[in-house]
């Protein structure tokens, strides 16, 4: 929810449809972000989104959506009773188990043929899920350009996640030193308040770190065996970090793009 793209076809699942369609570009980006929770992820995927035409694809994105008053922007709709159990897991900051996950990706495939391309942010995180990735795009017959791990200290991602507040209208994301609104507790953007996610309160910070460190940063291996991995600092600003995402990803691309500009502080 921190892009401004129509991404109904992917918060929904379904028969749900994206009324604002991508362009169709001659080299589509399609790249898995890894990476602990509050490292920027979220961050990065926003510059990437706005540089490259692709769609950010977030299971956790998915999951908020559901738990929002208003669906995402998508009032008619009604959360089954499989996402009412998944937000229990995500408020203690507790994986979801895989077999949801996968059902919830397994419906939204279509997602992965947009035609803009696309960046998989939070999926997978665990070994079983990329492997039933590897599954999906071996039968769909798409290739991944790579997977960017970003590397941060974990005081420093601890600092970041613990900073954060998110607009309760348009979910753009800020932090309490780092990005700070104009206005205090108001978005620059829309105007709505400003909120800390449940999970990220001191408390469920570190069982989320936790699980991170146990469950998904093996698939930091799991990548680098199949060639696809580049690391990359989270140091520093976001421009700064998006521009050495872009560094790496260029000899994968062959493309040139130039950098958006940095987000507002
Ligand atoms: P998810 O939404 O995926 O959360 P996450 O991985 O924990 O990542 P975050 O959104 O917390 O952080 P981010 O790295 O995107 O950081 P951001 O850019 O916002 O998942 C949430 C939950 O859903 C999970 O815990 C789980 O329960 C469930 N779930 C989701 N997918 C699942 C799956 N596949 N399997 C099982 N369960 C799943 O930045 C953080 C803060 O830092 C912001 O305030 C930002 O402004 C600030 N910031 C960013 N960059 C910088 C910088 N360079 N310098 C200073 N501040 C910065």
């Amino acid at each position: 929810m921190k892009t401004t793209r129509d991404r109904t076809a992917w918060l929904l699942g379904g028969d749900a449809a994206c009324t604002d369609q991508p362009l169709e570009v001659e080299r589509p980006l399609r790249i898995i972000l890894l990476g602990a929770p509050g490292v920027g992820k979220g961050t990065q995927a926003e510059l990437l989104t706005s540089g490259f035409a692709c769609c950010q694809l977030s299971t956790g994105d998915i999951f908020r959506a559901a738990s929002s008053p208003d669906h995402g922007g998508c009032e008619n709709w009604e959360p089954s009773p499989a996402m009412k159990a998944a937000l229990g897991y995500m408020r203690r900051g507790e994986l979801v188990p895989d077999e949801t996950v996968l059902g919830l990706v397994t419906e939204r495939v279509s997602c992965l043929h947009c035609r803009g391309g696309f960046l998989l942010d939070g999926f997978p995180r665990t070994v079983a899920q990329a492997e039933a990735l590897d599954l999906i795009l071996e039968r769909e017959k798409i290739k991944l350009d790579a997977v960017v791990s970003y590397d941060l200290p974990i005081e420093e991602v601890v600092a970041r996640a613990s900073g954060r507040r998110t607009c309760s209208k348009c979910k753009a994301v800020y932090h309490l030193t780092a990005r700070r609104p104009a206005k205090e507790g108001i978005c620059d953007r829309c105007g709505g308040v400003l909120y800390q996610r449940e999970d990220d309160k001191p408390e469920t910070i570190r069982v989320r770190q936790e699980t991170y460190a146990r469950s998904t940063a093996p698939l930091i291996d799991y990548y680098t065996k199949q060639g696809l991995l580049i690391s990359i600092s989270a140091e520093g600003v976001p421009g700064a970090i998006f521009a050495r995402t872009l560094d790496a990803l260029a000899p994968r691309l062959s493309l040139r793009v130039e950098p958006a500009a940095e987000p507002k502080k």
